[in-house]
């Protein structure tokens, strides 16, 4: 069941939103950024529905994935992803440049985009900056350029990825405020923290603050529908009402993986003549996969150590950022949780390995929060 459910009326929405924007959506134009839980399929919906309707209004799209290789920095994956378009662009027989000389009816009498700098030194010192590039390739284009970042939240965790930030920013206001301009430069940032996407547009020093943040649109009961439908395609006789299959769907967090695992419970649990009904039987199965998702994650942190537990404790209690992390009183509080002294200096390079792990992320100088947060709902629910 790996086909995927797509949402084209969604993605148009959204597409005619950005590119072309009404009133009430001309800030989009200043960024755009989705906010979504883990595993709830913002890849998928980039990749498959919403990319290729950019693409098909017209624009030039360049997606990157900060996650793609968290050793390389954010700043090099966007540079390395951006050059690689332009590369595509520069050469006469590449099938983007033909499409956009199909949509755009451009002429470039048989050759490439030239541009006037080094495609290998952009974004390097004495290179060309990202405005700069970027406004070549909107004006070469004579239309609008899209730049996904799938997981922007990993680019404010360091110094470099801010700057990236603001070149993009700078990139931005160097190109859309021109009156003749003949494309804007678009921004859509997504990301599984809300609480750090929605501070990259709310909080005054950052880059793009003022931008529009918004939930992703989770998959709906459309999706839950169409599953049941090709179950039932499939021959399984023992299927849940629509209700009830939606209902697990929400407790499992509107993750299409868990909720398939789910089913897959269920169909084996009803051979096996529970005597149960299927809507008696899939409730149960959700609230118990609901914790072991988690689970896996959890067994990370206690690998770790009980020292790990108690700071991914601290860090998961907080609301918002958690701050002091490392401070003399935090050092006394995890002393009383694991029963023995616990120096100042043990603490860092434990936090080390829960930030190596990912499962807990730096949200700025001295402040943490827990990688996914629908792992660090369920632990406050076990504590309780
Ligand atoms: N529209 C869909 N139809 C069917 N399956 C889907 C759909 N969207 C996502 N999935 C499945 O859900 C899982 C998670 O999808 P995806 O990687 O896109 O989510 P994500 O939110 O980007 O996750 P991450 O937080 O890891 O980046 C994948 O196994 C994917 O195949
Ligand atoms: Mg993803």
């Amino acid at each position: 069941m790996a086909e995927v459910f797509r949402r084209p009326h969604l993605a148009a929405e959204l597409a005619t939103r950005l590119l072309r924007p009404g009133v009430l959506d001309e800030g989009l134009r200043s960024g755009l950024f989705l906010s979504g839980l883990r595993r709830t399929g913002k890849t998928t919906f980039l990749r498959t529905d919403l990319v290729p309707e950019l693409e098909a209004q017209g624009a030039v799209v360049i997606y990157v994935d900060l996650w793609s290789d968290t050793k390389v920095s954010p700043a090099a994956l966007v540079h390395a992803a951006f050059r690689s378009t332009l590369e595509e662009l520069s050469r006469p027989t590449s099938p983007l440049l033909g499409r956009l000389r199909r949509l755009r009816g451009l002429d470039l009498g048989g050759m490439g985009f030239r541009f006037g700098f080094q495609l290998e030194q952009l974004g390097q010192a004495g290179g060309a900056t990202l405005a700069q590039a970027f406004t070549e390739l909107v004006d070469q284009a004579g239309g609008d350029v899209v730049l996904i970042i799938d997981e922007v939240q990993q680019a404010i965790t360091t110094e470099e990825g801010n700057q990236m930030l603001l070149a993009l920013k700078a990139a931005r206001d160097a190109i859309n405020p021109r009156p003749d301009t003949p494309g804007h430069f678009l921004f859509l940032g997504t990301g599984s923290h809300r609480a750090l996407v929605s501070e990259l547009t709310a909080r005054r020093n950052q880059a793009f603050a003022g931008a529009t943040s918004l939930p992703y649109p989770v998959l709906d009961q459309d999706y839950v529908r169409h599953v049941l439908q090709r179950l039932s395609d499939a021959g399984m006789a023992q299927l849940p009402s629509l209700e009830t299959a939606w209902s697990a769907f929400v407790a499992l967090g509107h993750r299409p993986e868990e909720f398939l695992r789910a089913l897959a419970q269920l169909e084996t649990s009803s051979s096996t003549s529970s005597g149960l009904q299927p809507d008696q039987l899939l409730p149960v199965i959700a609230a118990t996969l609901r914790g072991s998702a988690a689970d896996l994650e959890l067994q990370k942190v206690e690998q770790i150590g009980g020292l790990a537990v108690a700071i991914f404790d601290r860090v998961a209690q907080a609301e918002g950022p958690a701050r002091g992390v490392f401070s003399a009183e935090a050092a006394a509080a995890y002393s009383e949780a694991i029963g023995r002294e616990v120096r100042v200096e043990e603490i860092q390079p434990v936090v080390n390995e829960l930030l190596a792990a990912n499962v807990l992320m730096r949200l700025g100088h001295g402040l943490y929060g827990v990688t996914d947060p629908f792992v660090q709902e369920i632990w406050r629910e076990r504590r309780r």
